[in-house]
């Protein structure tokens, strides 16, 4: 974990911005990969709020990562067009065989699972992306297949 001088350094640029919470906590993101826990009241520190108040702002924001990702990142569409199409089974599915929640990660470390609203695919759906890349038309069976490629 960063110690705190750490986080200082990341946090000094950004403290002439007007509102710099969140830029702060991108950049440490970036940085770490999550936003540690150890971070947040440096980050309080630095802002006059209180650690309880970044805390609120990091889970306000799915974006945010309060522990490490897996090693690879699944996000399944949950916007309508995909929905309409086989997405809400589809997600069951993959979110049972992967025996976690949205936002979770497999007890291996292989996979991170994020939902995501609409990755423009919505001709072609149900659309998952696995890291960079983004499929469409997936049913149970290239599901399965693509989690046997990520090696979960
Ligand atoms: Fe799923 Fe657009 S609704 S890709």
């Amino acid at each position: 974990a960063p110690d705190s001088s750490d986080i200082r350094a990341l946090v000094a640029p950004f403290m002439a911005l007007e509102g710099p919470l969140l830029p702060i906590l991108h950049a440490v993101q970036a940085e770490y990969g999550h936003i540690p826990a150890s971070a947040l009241p440096v980050i309080a520190d630095a802002l006059n709020l209180t650690a309880a108040e970044v805390h609120g702002v990091v889970s306000f924001y799915h974006d945010f990562r309060t522990a490490p990702a897996g090693r690879h990142v699944l996000r399944i569409c949950r916007a309508e067009a995909c929905q309409a199409v086989g997405g809400t089974a589809l997600s069951a599915h993959l979110l049972a065989r992967l025996g976690v929640d949205w936002h979770g990660t497999t007890a291996d470390g292989s996979v991170t699972v994020e939902p995501v609203y609409c990755l423009g695919l919505c001709a072609c759906g149900p659309a998952v992306m696995v890291d960079d890349r983004v499929i469409g038309r997936v049913d149970e069976t290239r599901a399965d297949a693509m989690l046997a490629e990520v090696g979960a």
